[in-house]
């Protein structure tokens, strides 16, 4: 798409969007509310946004809201550089740059009628909170929607009240670990990969969506794969170091793929051929 009278795509011109609302969700995590760029956000689950702050630069975060929440959006922010922890002192009223949504999210009209099983990783809930949403909010179309969250410590839990929701309600079913618990942690300790080996589900109609550091990636692909979950049918969002966003500058390239552009979502299926992603994220097998 190209501006009129500016032969520029309208991807590479940040549009700007005010800051409705800023919650304190973890220590260190924070989640802006802002408004769609131009009073509408289309987008599917899983693409992100480039985020710009005035005078700091711009950084990749996945939208972390419902598809079907078009007036404003959500990014789930952690304060781990520059942009982030200027994006962490914006206060309702501020002004932000965006571009997008860009990249692939989830393929979700391709597996209408399956159970999905979801697996985060530490802030890889940001991510698979959206999707979730979308097939919460369209029961009928899939079959049994399968959470697994695994954090750090539970102070690291993030969505603390979707979490509730989908443990309360019988339609979703929630797993969740900690690495370390403390004095108020009830529940399953161990890495979240686990929870895939004492899951009960049928491999051959589940498709899997996995989003975390590359560990769960590993781990968790392989525990699909032992489960006999076929290779097409798991799902991962990758992060990597962009610039551009937009498949221009190379900066997100593992072997011939952009990540910006040919993902952030990838099937292991188009990943395991690819040495560096198999490398990095993917057991070798
Ligand atoms: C598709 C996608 C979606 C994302 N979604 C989210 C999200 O929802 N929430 C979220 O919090 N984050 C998300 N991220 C990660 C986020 O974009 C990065 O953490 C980003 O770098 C933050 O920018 P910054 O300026 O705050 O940090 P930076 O200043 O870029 O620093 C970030 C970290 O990277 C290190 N670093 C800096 N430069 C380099 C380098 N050249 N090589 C290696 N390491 C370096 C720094 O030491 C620091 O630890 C996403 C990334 C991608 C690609
Ligand atoms: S970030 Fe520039 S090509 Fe992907």
């Amino acid at each position: 798409m190209v501006v009129p009278g500016l032969e520029v795509p309208v991807d590479y011109i940040p549009q700007q969007v005010d800051v409705l609302n800023v919650i304190d969700e973890a220590p260190g995590v924070k989640i802006l509310a802002l408004t769609a760029p131009q009073g509408k956000m289309t987008f599917v689950a899983g693409q992100f946004v480039q985020i710009s702050v005035f005078g700091y630069g711009e950084a990749p975060f996945t939208i972390c809201s419902s598809p079907s929440q078009s007036d404003s959006f959500d990014i789930c922010v952690s304060a781990v550089g520059r942009v982030s922890n200027a994006l962490h002192r914006l206060k309702p009223g501020d002004r932000v740059g965006v571009r997008g949504p860009l990249g692939h999210g989830f393929p979700l009209e391709q597996v209408l009628g399956r159970d999905l099983f979801f697996v985060a990783g530490g802030t890889g809930m940001a991510c698979l909170r959206s999707v979730i949403a979308d097939c919460r909010e369209n029961l009928s179309d899939y079959g049994r929607l399968i959470i697994a969250n695994g954090v750090k410590t539970p102070a690291k839990r993030l969505f603390a009240a979707d979490l509730q929701l989908w443990h309360d309600d019988v339609r979703t079913e929630l797993h969740e670990t900690v690495d370390t618990p403390d004095a108020s942690w009830q529940g399953r300790v161990g890495v979240v990969p686990d929870i895939i080996k004492d899951v009960d589900f049928d491999p051959h109609n589940t498709v899997a969506f996995v989003v975390g550091p590359p560990v769960v990636f590993r781990f968790a692909a392989q525990n699909f794969l032992n489960k006999g979950v076929e290779e097409k049918d798991i799902y991962f969002s990758l992060e990597r170091r962009f610039q551009c966003g937009v498949g221009k500058c190379g900066h997100c390239q593992v072997n011939d793929l952009y990540v910006c552009q040919n993902g952030p979502v990838f099937s292991y299926s188009e990943l395991k051929s690819r040495s560096e992603a198999v490398e990095a994220t993917l057991p070798d097998n």
